[in-house]
């Protein structure tokens, strides 16, 4: 019996042959991936990109709570269009602490990747609670809930150790002060806001939701969506003396 023949095997059995391609499927996957996880230029190293503060990360769990990646991609395509509406195509960096990434697979609204610094957060508040009221033909729901709902951070510290053993470089130190950092982003002139910045470089602290009184999930996802698309600063690599 020739190798050849063999092949008969295959194709009288439909099991055997699934279990055949699967396999060959399985090399094929394992060749185009496996070296991504080798090669240093699979994520190139931009300086800028840090981990999102707990006040950020909180406000992310936010936006995939309420399911906001069903309508906004976070990831601007390097085709032209895109490029000249949204602004400078992302970086895979700029999503490398993004666990689990929010590249998003539609938009019905706007790509979010550069939101941050687009509008103020007065705009924000008022387009979360009732988008009509800013954009008056606007589809987005309304998210009034979030300005009267206290933000809920007593396990903001595990939150970080949970994204520190997927690999996101949050230090022991980090960990210990997440609440304090929490609160600190929240308020303006808060006294830890120093410490803060030394753990986090370029974080806004401010009083987001416009209430001192209290933290409240508007806080949280408006500090995450100033933050958006503004760690990487374009003007350093648009600048050609500086691409060495
Ligand atoms: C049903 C789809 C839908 C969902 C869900 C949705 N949005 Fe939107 N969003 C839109 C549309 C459409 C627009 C464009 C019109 C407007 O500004 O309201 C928009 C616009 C925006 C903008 C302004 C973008 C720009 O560049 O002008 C922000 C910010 C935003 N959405 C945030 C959110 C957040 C945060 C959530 C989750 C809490 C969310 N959206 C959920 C549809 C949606």
């Amino acid at each position: 019996m020739s190798l050849w023949s063999k092949h008969a095997i295959f194709e009288k059995n439909s099991i055997i042959l699934l279990i055949g391609v699967l396999i060959v499927i399985s090399i094929g996957g394992l060749v185009e991936i496996v070296p991504l996880f080798y090669l240093k230029s699979t994520i190139e190293k931009v300086s800028g990109v840090r981990p999102y503060t707990p006040l950020e990360l909180a406000g992310r769990n936010i936006y995939v709570r309420e399911g906001c990646y069903n309508c906004h991609s976070q990831m601007i395509r390097t085709m032209r269009d895109e490029v000249e509406r949204y602004g400078h195509y992302s970086l895979a960096a700029e999503s490398m602490y993004d666990r689990p990434f929010q590249w998003g697979s539609k938009r019905t609204g706007p790509d979010l990747a550069r939101i941050g610094g687009k509008y103020s957060d007065e705009w924000h508040r008022d387009h979360l609670n009732s988008p009509k009221s800013v954009v008056p033909g606007t589809v987005m729901p309304s998210y009034p809930w979030l300005a009267r709902t206290e933000l809920d951070y007593k396990h903001i510290a595990d939150d970080l150790k949970v994204q520190a053993v997927l690999g996101v470089p949050y230090s022991p130190e980090m960990i210990a002060n997440a609440t304090a950092d929490l609160r600190a982003q929240a308020a303006a002139d808060h006294p830890d806001a120093d410490a803060l910045l030394k753990r986090y470089p370029n974080a806004q602290a401010r009083d987001y939701d416009g209430n001192p009184n209290a933290i409240s999930e508007t806080d949280a996802l408006i500090a995450y969506l100033q933050m958006l698309g503004t760690q990487v600063d374009f003007k350093l690599y648009d600048n050609k003396a500086n691409i060495r």
